[in-house]
């Protein structure tokens, strides 16, 4: 077990204290780090929302959240009511001018505090909250604010978002949050590609053929259809979490671990991904839209019947792509990546496909003689895989299968791992971006996804229907088949 090492004492400022987020994810973190140990006595967590609420009422929410989201084995009753005695409340109104007094004064009783400011709220309101933190002389050295997604919904919002909370805060203390850089199996990468040897050789055009990244999941639109409708795969998915993903596959090596040396690295490839024209939009990109079926054995309605009926909606739950990076290393390697909503399982993995042998010493009927493979499974059942050959035991000949190295981290470590949302937390606390977002990242990616979303918005045929619980429509499969390749869970 790591020694754990206690962040400064801090005060966390968390706007959108009564959503979603804030329940589901934010106070179980917080907890968990309480919990360990690294949270010190000192600090504090204030809720700030509009609804008048007593310090107790919020207390009690909170509690309700954690019995809802916290496994009870971890939920110790005395660790619980310390944890919920460093719970603070505020009442205010970040549209408007309500509020901002009575949170300064609580601020100012610990002036010296580390400052996260979180904000849990709609874009909307980022860059007034931002305007009213300044207003109010609550920006200092050791402030930090937290920006939650969607930072726009392409790259003109997303400019204007970007400026407003820049008016207020230098770069450096803005955190932009894309969960995944936040999970260890992705953080885990770096350390697969940049800690070992037999990877970063290998990892070249000359012996990798393809590269295929999913993200799966088996949820519908759930509460979130307002929202989802407006935004779909491509934005919700891809144009963080995925291409994220894509740029810790293919980025070159950082000179250090530091926050711009990594996000100077995966600028880098985002600069370099071809951007998608109305030309080739057929030829590499599949949009599908779930209809009903089954999932885990359950019928489950379609897109248009989660969202209450409405049959027009053109919203994409389902996107396979087919990338490429254009670069020396990566020249005529395609990335194949794919996202969607009701697939039939919540599988998150890459798997580097790499040549096939140039040529082969044995005979025909040994059978299989398939490329190699690293299959790296960042949930569930994380871990690493390597299919490499090897003979059959046994008389009969040589005969040829692939067989698995195989690291499961369950196994391996024998311990939970952390929510995404801990170790970004305390690393706002600690000043480390380097597993946040920069500006001008965000706002590549949203360059590429813009001509992405106006080749599709160009075309006149809506997304292919695709039944819930399979892996999509038939097109994301020829997408990849056309190419002589196939998708990981149809090798087999
Ligand atoms: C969020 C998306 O960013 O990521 C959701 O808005 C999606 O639509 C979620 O369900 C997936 O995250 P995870 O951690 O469950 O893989």
């Amino acid at each position: 077990m790591a020694t754990i090492i206690p962040v400064a004492s801090f005060d966390c400022v968390v706007f959108g204290a009564t959503g979603d987020l804030t329940t589901r994810k934010l106070l179980p973190a917080l907890y968990y780090r309480y919990k360990d140990g690294q949270i010190p006595g000192t600090s504090r967590i204030i809720g700030a929302s509009r609804s008048e609420m007593s310090v107790e009422a919020f207390r009690e929410r909170a509690r309700d959240a954690l019995k809802r989201f916290v496994p009870a084995r971890d939920l110790d009753e005395d660790k619980l009511a310390a944890f919920l005695d460093h719970l603070d409340y505020v009442a205010v109104d970040g549209a408007g001018d309500d509020g901002w007094e009575d949170l300064a004064a609580k601020l100012a009783e610990r002036p010296d505090q580390v400052r996260p400011y979180y904000l849990a709220t709609s874009p909307d309101l980022y860059g007034s909250i931002c305007r009213n933190l300044s207003a109010h002389g609550l920006i200092g050295e050791k402030s930090r604010v937290v920006l939650e997604k969607p930072i726009g919904k392409d790259l003109k919002s997303a400019r204007a978002i970007n400026d407003a909370v820049g008016e207020v805060f230098p770069e450096e203390q803005i955190f932009r949050i894309d969960h995944y850089l936040g999970k260890e199996t992705v953080q885990n990468l770096l350390a697969l590609r940049f800690a070992n040897t037999i990877f970063e050789r290998l990892w070249t055009a000359d012996v990798i053929d393809h590269v295929q990244i999913t993200v799966g999941e088996t949820v519908g639109v759930e509460g979130r259809a307002g929202y989802y409708d407006t935004s779909g795969a491509l934005r919700d998915m891809v144009q963080n979490h995925l291409l994220q993903l894509l740029c810790l596959m293919a980025m070159e090596s950082p000179l250090t671990l530091d926050a711009n040396s990594v996000r100077d690295e995966k600028l880098k490839v985002l600069r370099a991904l071809k951007p998608i024209t109305p030309n080739d939009v057929q030829a590499v990109t599949v949009r599908g839209q779930y209809a009903a079926g089954a999932v885990d054995g359950k019928p489950v309605e379609g897109y248009r019947a989660d969202l209450g009926g409405e049959t027009a909606s053109r919203t994409e739950t389902f996107v396979a792509l087919k990338l490429e990076v254009q670069s020396w290393r990566w020249a005529g390697v395609p990335f194949y990546i794919r996202t969607g909503k009701r697939l039939p399982q919540k599988l998150s993995e890459i798997v580097v496909q790499f040549r096939a042998s140039p040529f082969s010493i044995f005979p025909a009927e040994s059978f299989g003689r398939e490329p190699n493979r690293l299959v790296i499974r960042l949930q569930p059942e994380e871990g690493i895989k390597l299919e490499v050959m090897t003979k059959d035991p046994g008389p009969g000949g040589m005969r040829l299968r692939p067989t698995n190295l195989d690291i499961s981290f369950e196994e391996t470590f024998k311990q939970r791992y952390p929510d995404a949302y801990e170790r970004l937390l305390m690393d706002v606390v600690r000043g480390n971006a380097t597993l946040f977002m920069r500006r001008d990242e965000v706002e590549v990616a949203w360059a590429w996804a813009d001509s992405l979303l106006k080749a599709w918005a160009d075309r006149p045929e809506p997304p292919r229907s695709y039944p819930a619980g399979s892996w999509g429509p038939t097109a994301a499969i020829a997408l990849i088949e056309r190419d002589g390749r196939t998708w990981h869970e149809e090798m087999h």
